[in-house]
Parts: structure tokens; C-alpha cells; sequence
């Protein structure tokens, strides 16, 4: 046994790590000055500065800020070998970015160049004052091969790797994968939880330590009823409101992208008993939600604002990839999960565009219309007990002003006029948007089914950047995420009564475009 050799090849190996994120560092400044020029950038949302993101990972409140890492592929607007990006915010609505966080360097994390492998998804914990993180490392084959790592950082910012993965194999015999690491720590222990799936149900399996480093398995802590999905990517499991919350990102259930139940956790037995499920957002671009609590005791909810199998419009753009709105998560009365904008959101706001305080009664046939930038916020209180119309209907509008931009990015549908159409059907208690027209993307209808409490009030709130709409019902009971794709750069909002009259106790409207991102 040689001491100096093995000293060499550790330094070796830091050294080639050190150059592995050097590298992707330059090339998302490199692509940052192109990315930043492409219409569809987000004004509001976290993007990476260039380059293709996925997944929130390791999503933390360290030390007076918050952490937000994501699957990030440094080189393109392609899915690639992930690293881990990294941004940072004190409010949850201004982010900044960090270097690069993770790059795939070891043997067990790096295949080919064009096969799916990487430092996959995961999350973040503080101990001893450090931040470590917890992560798939995934290398493509017949059979995938997925192991746990680990890294630990005293900044935040430069991470070390443990030397090997802290948990090996799947203990499961034959599964549908094994990954998406989550750990939290209840009562002086820490728990982990794993997506999987087996016998086409999806799984969250439970890990136990002590000390972060050694894992024992603990068993299949939740699993499919045999409707929810045959794989359950980015478990979450978290206590809130005096129940246990799951959430998971289930792989092939009939068009659910999302779900939560809520329940009991048993730690004695390792299993958690669902009691009730639901969707946490209706809409189509809502995927591997992660949460965290922070210094205020909320549970905070971010996820990736697209969705695998969309239609790439970004390709070519230098660029790929948004997250959500942050979302506070509670327990309604009822029994549901709600998500709710986290108050910061009203530090985005700029100049107010429209006030009208004192309401708006709507008749059918009567045209309400504001001329737009694409980046605001609409709030409106209907007075259902004076409203009598069967719908109303919203519709942020574009026209496309520049044809020739139209023509080369080829598409059949017609941009002249686009409208992602919104409606809300008073005697069904339903919320429809349809994106259909409204512009390059995807199109599709997608529904939401109200709670018996909006029969008794009706909120609207209505985030929109230059490629995304945010609906919150009723303060976050109900929400629609979905891109869209107008080639316009303003938009056009417009009310319509059907079937009678709409009280509206409140509109308020305020521009969102004032801030400024820090690359
Ligand atoms: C979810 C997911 C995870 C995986 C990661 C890879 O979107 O498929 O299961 O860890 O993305 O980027």
C-alpha cells in the first residue's frame, strides 16, 4: 500500500473536478448573453443563465438564504450528462446565480456523452452547520444503474464529494428505478426517501441513519393503490399542519403529473398511511415538486415549470427551463393541500396598472379590456351572491407584430391573433384553460375541478410572464401552471360575461416587469 500514490490520485481527481466545473461554468456565461435575448425569457421566474434545466434540487433555507440547485446540463438546451445549477435568493422572488454545484466526474455517475447519466435528483440538509447534499448518480444501461451520493459544503457554494456513494444497490430485487433521494430529519434521526416502483407501482422506499453517512433500509414506507402511477419519481415526504404530507411525480398515470396524499407517519413501523389524495396543480407544466420549510416554519413548494415530452420549443434558443412560482403549502379546512403564492410575490409588483376598487359589474355583450406587457399580475374578488352570469370567460391575448419572425419558426397554427383562453363555469364549479391558440407551444385543454368552499367565494389571481400563466384560485385552493408561446410582445387581457352579469368587488392589476435578474 502506497500512501503517496493514493495521495496523487486523490488530488488527481479533485483537480479534474475542479476543471469539470471551471468548464461548465464558462459555457453557461458563454451562452448567457443569447439566452437573455430570446423573447420567451422569463422576467420573473428562476432559469438557468443559459443551457437546459429540470428538476428544483436540494431546495434549502442555509443561513439567511435560500437554496435552489436544479438538474442543469451546462452545454446545451438539451438533456444531457446533469450537474447540479445553483441560485440563491433572501426573498424567494430575486434569484442570483452561483456556480455550478455539481459536475458528473466519478465512474459511478458518467457513461456517454449522449446517454442519460449525471448527478441526478435530490435534496439538501444542514448539519453541524454545513449544507450537504443527497443525490442520484445515474448511468444509463439495460438496466440503469442508480446509486446515493453524497457532498457536503461549509459555504454553500463549493461542494465535496464524499469518496463513494452511500448507498450502493437498490435493495428491492428488479424496480423501475431507484432514485430522487430526499432527507429530513424528525426527532434526532434521519430519514430518507427514494422513488421507485415495482410490479408496475410506483414506490417511495425509507432509508434510516444516524449520522448521515450509514444507511439502513427501512421498507417501502408508501405505495401505489394501483391507479397512481408505475414509478414514482422525486418523493417528498414532510410533516405539515399536524399530518404527514407525500408528494410525488408519478410516471405513467393517465395524464397526472402530480400528487399528493396526505396522512400519518408511523415511524415505528416505517410506513406512512395515506388517508386522502389529491392533485397539487391542474395544469400541464408542474413537475418533480420539491418543498422545504424555512426560518418561518412555512412549507415552501417549488417545481419544474415544464414537463417531459412537451414540445422543445425552446430548442435552439440557448435555453430550456423554468421553475415555478414559490408556493406556500397548507392544509385547507376541508382537507386538501393548497398551494399559496408566498407573500413576497408582492414585492415584484411595479407601476399598479388598473385599480378598481370599488368593483365592476360585467354584462354580457360589454367588452373589459387592458392592453398589457406580458409580464403582470391580475387579482380579482367575484361577489358570487350577486353574480348571476353561467361563465366568465379571460383571455390574455397577443398579436404577433413581426410576421417574418412568425414564419421562421414554421408553425401550422396561426399566430396572428393568439388567446390562451380562461373560463371559469359557474353551475360545473370548474376551471378550464385552454392554450390551444395561444401560440407555438403545445396545445391542450386542462381542467380543474373546484372545492365545494368556491361556491361560497371566488378569487382569481393570475401571474403571467413572457412564456408562462400561474392561476390561483381562492389564494392557492386550486392552480393551473402551463407555458405558452404567443409571438407577440404585449398581451391583451380581456373579461367576458355569458349568461348574465358578473359582480367583481375588486380588480386590481400591476405591472411585473421592473425587475431586474442578476446573471
Ligand atoms: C424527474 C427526473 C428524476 C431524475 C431527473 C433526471 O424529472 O426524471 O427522476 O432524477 O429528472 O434529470
Amino acid at each position: 500500500f502506497n500512501m503517496k500514490s493514493t495521495n496523487t490520485r486523490q488530488n488527481s481527481r479533485e483537480s479534474d473536478y475542479e476543471e469539470a466545473l471551471k468548464r461548465a461554468e464558462e459555457a453557461v456565461q458563454a451562452g448567457a448573453a443569447r439566452a437573455a435575448q430570446d423573447p420567451f425569457r422569463l422576467r420573473y421566474h428562476l432559469m438557468a443563465p443559459s443551457g437546459w434545466m429540470n428538476d428544483p434540487n436540494g431546495l434549502i433555507h442555509f443561513k439567511g438564504e435560500y437554496h435552489a440547485f436544479y438538474q442543469h446540463f451546462p452545454f446545451g438546451d438539451y438533456q444531457g450528462p446533469m450537474y447540479w445549477g445553483h441560485a440563491v435568493s433572501r426573498d424567494l422572488v430575486r434569484w442570483e446565480h452561483r456556480p455550478v454545484a455539481l459536475a458528473p466526474t466519478e465512474p459511478y455517475e458518467f457513461g456517454s456523452p449522449e446517454g442519460g447519466c449525471g448527478c441526478w435528483s435530490g435534496s439538501a440538509v444542514e448539519h453541524e452547520g454545513k449544507l450537504v447534499l443527497f443525490y442520484t448518480a445515474h448511468v444509463d444501461g439495460r438496466t440503469p444503474e442508480e446509486v446515493q451520493a453524497m457532498a457536503t459544503s461549509e459555504d454553500g457554494i463549493r461542494f465535496v464529494k464524499h469518496p463513494v456513494p452511500v448507498i450502493q444497490g437498490n435493495p428491492d430485487g428488479e424496480c423501475f428505478g431507484f432514485r430522487d433521494p430526499k432527507v429530513w430529519e424528525h426527532e434526532g434521526r434521519w430519514y430518507m426517501v427514494i422513488g421507485s416502483g415495482k410490479n408496475s407501482r410506483g414506490r417511495a422506499l425509507l432509508y434510516e441513519s444516524a449520522n448521515l453517512v450509514d444507511w439502513s433500509y427501512r421498507g417501502v414506507a408508501a405505495e401505489s393503490d394501483g391507479t397512481q402511477g408505475d414509478m414514482w419519481e422525486c418523493p417528498d415526504l414532510f410533516p405539515l399542519g399536524g399530518k404527514y404530507v407525500l408528494i410525488v411525480s408519478p410516471m405513467n398515470m393517465d395524464g397526472v403529473k402530480n400528487l399528493y396524499m396526505i396522512g400519518e407517519m408511523d415511524f415505528a413501523a416505517g410506513r406512512f398511511i395515506p388517508e386522502s389524495s389529491g392533485i397539487i396543480d391542474d395544469g400541464p407544466d408542474f413537475y418533480a415538486a420539491q418543498t422545504m420549510r424555512d426560518g418561518n416554519g412555512r412549507r415552501i413548494l417549488i417545481a419544474w415549470m415544464d414537463m417531459w415530452g412537451s414540445r422543445l420549443i425552446n430548442t435552439g434558443r440557448a435555453w430550456y427551463g423554468a421553475m415555478t412560482l414559490a408556493r406556500e403549502l397548507q392544509l385547507t379546512e376541508d382537507g386538501r393541500l393548497a398551494s399559496r403564492p408566498v407573500k413576497e410575490l408582492a414585492s415584484l409588483r411595479g407601476q399598479e396598472i388598473s385599480k378598481l376598487d370599488n368593483g365592476l359589474r360585467l354584462q354580457p355583450g360589454e367588452e373589459q379590456v387592458w392592453l398589457l406587457p406580458p409580464a403582470f399580475e391580475w387579482q380579482a374578488d367575484i361577489d358570487l351572491s350577486a353574480t348571476e352570469a353561467q361563465e366568465l370567460r379571460i383571455v390574455i391575448g397577443g398579436a404577433c407584430e413581426d410576421l417574418s419572425y412568425a414564419e421562421s419558426v414554421k408553425t401550422s397554427r396561426s399566430v396572428t391573433d393568439q388567446r390562451t383562453k380562461i373560463r371559469w363555469l359557474a353551475a360545473q364549479r370548474r376551471i378550464e384553460l385552454d392554450r390551444n391558440e395561444a401560440g407555438i407551444g403545445d396545445p391542450g385543454v386542462y381542467v380543474s375541478d373546484l372545492p365545494a368552499s368556491s361556491a361560497a367565494r371566488l378569487s382569481l389571481r393570475i401571474f403571467s410572464d413572457n412564456s408562462s400563466v400561474e392561476l390561483f384560485v381562492n389564494d392557492g385552493d386550486r392552480v393551473l401552471t402551463s407555458r405558452i408561446y404567443p409571438l407577440a410582445s404585449g398581451r391583451r387581457l380581456e373579461l367576458e360575461a355569458v349568461g348574465g352579469t358578473i359582480v367583481f368587488e375588486a380588480i386590481r392589476l400591476w405591472n411585473m416587469d421592473g425587475l431586474e435578474v442578476k446573471q
